[in-house]
């Protein structure tokens, strides 16, 4: 394992890293396949090749859940499904899995495209949008609907975007400058994180009591945390609340994210944009795009996926903890060893992708299955992401339903860059809105 040089007394690499996140996990693959980084008092072992990642994310009993993200996402989603040791995660997951089931597809792709026409029904022509808050707006909405409903309280969804907006922000900053003493300092970010906290807590526990008045079988997620589970256990509140709050942190952001970067890529791609048109016009001839569309919207899914690969939301560093002295591609690891994986770092390694940065959807015709550890938006392995095809339907129906009515054009002179310290949404991207 190589340890990386440049590390400052007390600080480590914590500066780099926090101010040019990307360019400072894209180097790291230069100086090794491990490379162990430091940030503030935390060691990490950074894993940079994609077989080694693959065989990281199979072991899930050896390298758990835990590390500097984990650790911080446990302070707010408690021991949700994402965040629960592997002791507990094959129940969990059993429990959640079905809301994702093949079979509540059908339902899930009707409220994406209900959602996507409340999007577009105030639109006008010529009008600017903002993309980011639009697209966060019509994720969470799918989201709470999809996960949730009955029981939500629609008017609420706004300020429960803002909220999980302020989470994320939170703990991406506690995890890029894990310095305990600053995240108790009463500034404003710090203010904003713990009213977020609250306020998110609070719209669960009224959910909550809702569906426990309601009490009826929905088939959603909600209704299966609420049922008895396969043992006939039922969950107590507090697991009913962890659970909420991992699926909205999980859900809500990150598909948000891959619309708005896949709006700026085609909007700076008119070759592709034009391509994109016409395939909607063939497919759809201007109606909303259904579940059963999927398989004809082959360059709009390679859209989406090509997006998914330059820009994976919310995954700057993703960390296991050690639970056992063990190896990894011969490297003795010692019990307690903070691990770490980048998706981006590997999504952009020359090796791997001929021309890394540039978008090329149609590098995705010639890949049928991506060699393990290449191509890891959604993780691998048993704590892959449970939201994987909901996803890629949600960003591949999405994108078609709106270009086959509206083209969203860049503006002159807007230059568009990652926002903050994670791949976040891209930084004020406003684009002006053509009806087609
Ligand atoms: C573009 C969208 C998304 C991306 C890129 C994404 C990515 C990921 C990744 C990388 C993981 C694994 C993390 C790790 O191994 O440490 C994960 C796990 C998870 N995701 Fe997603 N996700 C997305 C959307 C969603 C949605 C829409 C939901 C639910 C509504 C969701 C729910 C979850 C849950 C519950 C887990 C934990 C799974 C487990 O540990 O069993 N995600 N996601």
């Amino acid at each position: 394992m190589t340890a990386l040089p440049r590390a400052l007394p007390l600080l480590g690499h914590a500066p780099w890293f926090a101010l040019k996140p990307l360019d400072f996990l894209k180097s790291l693959s230069s100086h090794g396949d491990l490379v162990r980084i430091r940030l503030g008092p935390l060691t990490a072992c950074v894993v940079c090749h994609p077989t080694l990642v693959h065989q990281l994310l199979l072991a899930d009993r050896a390298f758990d859940k835990g590390g500097l993200l984990y650790d911080k996402l446990r302070e707010v989603a408690g021991n949700g499904v994402g965040t629960c040791p592997a002791s507990a995660h094959r129940r969990q997951r059993r429990r959640v899995q079905p809301a994702f089931h093949r079979d509540r597809m059908p339902g899930h792709a009707q409220v994406m495209a209900e959602e996507a026409a409340t999007l577009t029904a105030p639109w006008v022509n010529g009008q600017i949008l903002d993309v980011p808050n639009a697209m966060h707006r019509l994720t969470t909405a799918v989201v709470v609907r999809s996960l949730f409903d009955p029981g939500t309280d629609h008017s609420s969804i706004p300020a429960l975007q803002s909220s999980i907006g302020a989470l994320v922000d939170g703990i991406t900053r506690r995890m890029t400058w894990p310095l305990p003493l600053l995240h108790r300092l009463p500034t404003r970010g710090n203010r904003r994180y713990e009213r977020a906290r609250l306020h998110v807590r609070h719209l669960t526990d009224a959910l909550l009591s809702n569906l426990r008045a309601t009490g009826s079988d929905h088939g959603n997620l909600m209704s299966l945390l609420l049922a008895p589970g396969t043992d006939g256990s039922l969950l107590s509140d507090a697991e009913v609340h962890d659970q909420v709050v991992t699926f909205l942190l999980a859900g809500v952001g990150s598909t948000a994210i891959t619309l708005s970067w896949a709006w700026h890529l085609i909007g700076a791609h008119p070759d592709i944009q034009t391509r994109l048109h016409d395939e909607v016009d063939a497919v759809l001839a201007g109606r909303p795009a259904q579940l059963t569309d999927l398989d004809s919207l082959k360059l709009t899914g390679h859209i989406a996926t090509e997006t998914l690969r330059l820009y994976p939301p919310d995954s700057l560093l993703l960390t296991r903890t050690t639970t056992t002295d063990t190896e990894l591609g011969g490297h003795p690891l010692p019990v307690g060893t903070t691990i770490a994986f980048s998706p981006y770092q590997l999504h952009r390694r020359p090796d791997i992708y001929a021309t890394p940065d540039a978008f090329a959807p149609d590098r995705w015709d010639a890949i049928d299955k991506p060699a393990p550890g290449t191509f890891v938006p959604f993780g691998a392995g048993p704590r892959k992401c449970i939201a994987d095809t909901f996803v890629l339907a949600q960003a591949t129906l999405t994108l078609a339903t709106l270009a086959a009515r509206w083209q969203l054009s860049p503006i002159p002179g807007q230059t568009t860059r990652p926002v903050g310290q994670a791949v976040r949404a891209p930084h004020k991207l406003s684009m002006r809105l053509n009806q087609r």
